[in-house]
């Protein structure tokens, strides 16, 4: 190896070591990427453009391939699902020393919430609202992905989703674009950190460009029709803010949009990303995405899908083998300009020497570094309160959480009490599923003694077997107070796991109806574990107290439980709306007002835009959660009523912990614009801030608005603002009415 090493070095071709990446740098690594690329062959430039699984995980249909034969022969520049420092050490030697030209592969894998450290699923995580917890959650994936050989992973998922029914709602960050957006560059930063060439960094890779989010009828891989100005203004602006964020890949959608599927789509690839934006990293297919563009009616066989992804300014191709078998082809027979294929070469190969793999291939590659960064205790107590932090209270009546420790008996009753397999979630990467992960029965466990705690697993998540119902009544008869842990399975959300019934699933809803039959005075809770909004327009009205803890990753049953007996006090808030039922989908906080709005003075007024079966509020709103203190908003102020172009006014508001413990609230800022040249959403969240008060404290938080804030596509496309009247709040949730107001002026 150090000889093809020494050899590459003597050609020129690798020159650094491990420096601040700087544009001298970049300007460097393309002398040193052109200077080799004048040495490869057209074959070999390919070979750089095409991807293979591993077999250390499956996150696709299994497609044939001859992962060592195509790495010899240079035909391969990356490869997913493969890690484990012995495994890509291996891999990575055959390139290294069995090729024509020694270039390193890149391994890639879906390091999404987690690599073994599981944190909340996505989607829960966000719901922290804690850019600091997510950035340093993608931190610590990083430090144990590539202490196991991986460089890149292919992630964030940044797709806006209004879409429940939608099983990967779970990976992204909820419904909305400015949230959305700040939690795209969180994840960024901390996948990448400062300095790709640090061993401890990997490439991030935003994806689905794009709209993905919204597929039709809520089923994956569905088509999306949307006009160009809500592309622009919900679905696009978190990839804008990843690519601002130096994210260096991009991964096509499996979606059509508008007719032409993402992964051939010139439009949005050659002129939003690259000339509108700017970005200059690599550009990789999903899962063998360039061959469902026959499937999809868009191209007539595999080589024209080869020829028309990449036309489109696809670099990569993962799965699909159609770059291997024909791009060669295509240009001898002069059906593609061989210009692009060194385009996406040299987009690759910058990659691979950002990461400083020319300068040592082996650089991830260290058993001591593998064998000692899983599972640091510091890792884990991040997980535990990021775990916490992501859980959101929806309801608590009566004052039913905390628990007191000292209550005599308590209940846990339902399939997830004791689980350690679900409760990571789905895309856990290698999360441990066989006894790693902490459930809620441990959880508690640190809490009470053993005589103090009852259990019945009650039923099965998804099998309708009443058997277990007895026991579990009674259980609940034989306790002071009862939780319930219950939820979906891990495999019920996440790819190609789309429902399209909201309900908790199997019979456990029938079982919370009868318990609650058997206890109509006891304090219930309901602790639930799953991956998208949940109707539970029918427990809200039987339990008293619901902790929406997600699927909370390795240290999830701790946290519950330090949630649960008020270690820790909720501070998480919904990312994304809760409807009534499955009939109100798509529903979300902006929504746009329509010609018949419903009027607040006579709710049932006929001809108005709503059912006559359900109201059209949802069950809870988006930036909604309890806490077990209290916050009081007061003294709003605005430093004017004016505001101009090239101005700033500052909105401010008093708040104060007026309850019996120390919290965190979630702030939030919102803007309408009541009329524009394109109408605007009733209300869109355009700032937060998430402080901490002690008992009886106050704070002033001020938020500054400039009219940048208020820009938007209008009919032209073109990102501007227009001068008119402006409402605005700071509240707790997306639940309030506007009060104040100012006015953009020229
Ligand atoms: C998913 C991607 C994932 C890829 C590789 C696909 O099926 O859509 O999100 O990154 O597989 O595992």
């Amino acid at each position: 190896m150090m000889n093809k090493i020494s050899e590459i070095v003597k050609h020129g071709l690798l020159l650094i070591g491990s420096l601040t990446f700087s544009s001298t740098m970049a300007q460097n690594y393309e002398a040193k990427v052109d200077s080799l690329m004048k040495r490869m062959t057209l074959q070999e430039k390919i070979g750089q453009t095409v991807m293979y699984s591993g077999s250390w995980d499956q996150t696709g249909p299994i497609v044939g391939s001859n992962n060592g034969k195509y790495i010899r022969e240079g035909n391969m520049g990356g490869m997913l699902n493969a890690f484990t420092v012995r495994g890509t050490h291996d891999l990575q030697k055959i390139a290294v020393e069995e090729t024509r030209l020694g270039i390193p592969l890149l391994f890639g894998y879906d390091v999404i919430h987690g690599h073994r450290t599981i944190f909340p699923i996505n989607l829960g995580l966000s719901a922290s609202w804690d850019l600091k917890m997510v950035e340093e959650s993608a931190r610590i994936a990083a430090e144990e992905a590539s202490a196991e050989g991986i460089h890149w992973t292919f992630a964030p998922m940044v797709d806006v989703s209004r879409e429940p029914r939608w099983g990967r709602i779970s990976e992204g960050a909820g419904e909305d674009v400015y949230l959305g957006s700040q939690i795209a560059k969180a994840y960024v930063k901390g996948f990448q950190g400062d300095d790709l060439s640090k061993p401890n960094t990997i490439l991030a890779c935003a994806k689905h460009f794009a709209a993905y989010g919204a597929p039709q009828a809520g089923r994956d891989y569905h088509t999306v029709n949307m006009g160009e100005g809500e592309l622009r203004d919900v679905y696009l602006p978190p990839f804008k803010a990843a690519v601002e964020a130096g994210v260096e890949t991009f991964m096509t959608a499996f979606n059509e949009i508008n007719g032409v599927p993402a992964t051939a789509n010139k439009f949005i690839f050659k002129d939003i990303l690259r000339k509108e934006w700017g970005f200059n990293g690599f550009v990789v297919t999903d899962y063998t995405a360039i061959n469902e563009l026959v499937p999809h009616g868009f191209a007539k066989d595999e080589k024209h899908a080869a020829q028309l992804a990449l036309e489109a300014g696809v670099d990569m191709d993962m799965m699909s083998g159609a770059n291997r078998l024909y791009l060669e082809e295509l240009v001898k027979e002069n059906k593609i300009d061989e210009g692009l294929i060194n385009q996406a070469c040299k987009r690759i190969l910058l990659a691979k020497f950002k990461l400083g793999l020319f300068d040592d291939p082996y650089r991830y590659i260290d058993e001591e570094r593998e064998k000692t960064t899983k599972y640091k205790p510091d890792f884990l107590d991040k997980a535990r309160a990021i775990a916490a932090a992501s859980s959101v209270m929806l309801q608590n009546n009566n004052h039913a959480l905390p628990i007191s420790k000292n209550t005599k008996k308590i209940a846990f009753i339902g399939p997830l009490v004791k689980d350690e397999y679900d409760i990571i979630g789905n895309w856990a990467a290698k999360g441990d599923r066989n006894g790693k992960a902490v459930s809620v029965f441990e959880g508690i466990s640190e809490y009470l003694t053993s005589n103090q705690i009852l259990y019945a697993k009650g039923c099965e998540i998804l099998k309708e077997d009443n058997s277990g119902f007895k026991e579990a009544i009674n259980v609940s008869k034989a306790a002071n107070e009862i939780v319930l842990v219950m939820g979906e399975g891990h495999h019920m959300s996440g790819e190609a796991a789309s429902r399209t019934n909201l309900k908790i699933p199997g019979i456990q809803p029938e079982l919370i109806k009868q318990i609650r039959q058997a206890n109509p005075n006891k304090k219930i809770t309901l602790v639930l574990m799953n991956g998208r909004p949940l109707n539970l327009s029918e427990e809200v009205g039987l339990v008293d107290a619901i902790l929406e803890v997600w699927f909370p990753g390795t240290m999830g049953g701790a946290a519950v439980a330090d949630l649960l007996f008020g270690e820790v006090n909720p501070s998480g808030k919904l990312t994304v709306t809760f409807p009534r039922n499955v009939g109100q989908v798509p529903i979300y906080y902006n929504m746009k007002n329509t010609g018949r709005p419903i009027p607040e003075s006579n709710p049932k007024e006929d001809y108005k835009s709503n059912y006559i079966d359900v109201s059209n509020s949802p069950l809870f709103p988006f930036g909604h959660g309890l806490s077990y203190t209290n916050f009081n908003y007061s003294d709003f102020k605005l430093s004017s009523d004016t505001l101009t172009f090239s101005g700033e006014i500052e909105a401010s508001v008093t708040i104060t912990n007026t309850g019996k413990m120390d919290g965190h609230e979630i702030v939030q800022l919102y803007l309408h614009d009541k009329v524009g040249s394109v109408t605007r959403p009733v209300k869109e969240l355009k700032g937060f801030q998430k402080i901490f008060l002690k008992q009886g404290e106050s704070k002033t938080v001020r938020f500054t608005i400039t009219a940048q804030d208020l820009k938007f596509y209008n009919n032209q496309m073109l990102f501007d603002v227009e001068p008119g009247e402006f409402e605005i709040v700071i509240a707790p949730s997306s639940n309030f009415k506007f009060q104040h107001k100012f006015n953009l002026v020229d």
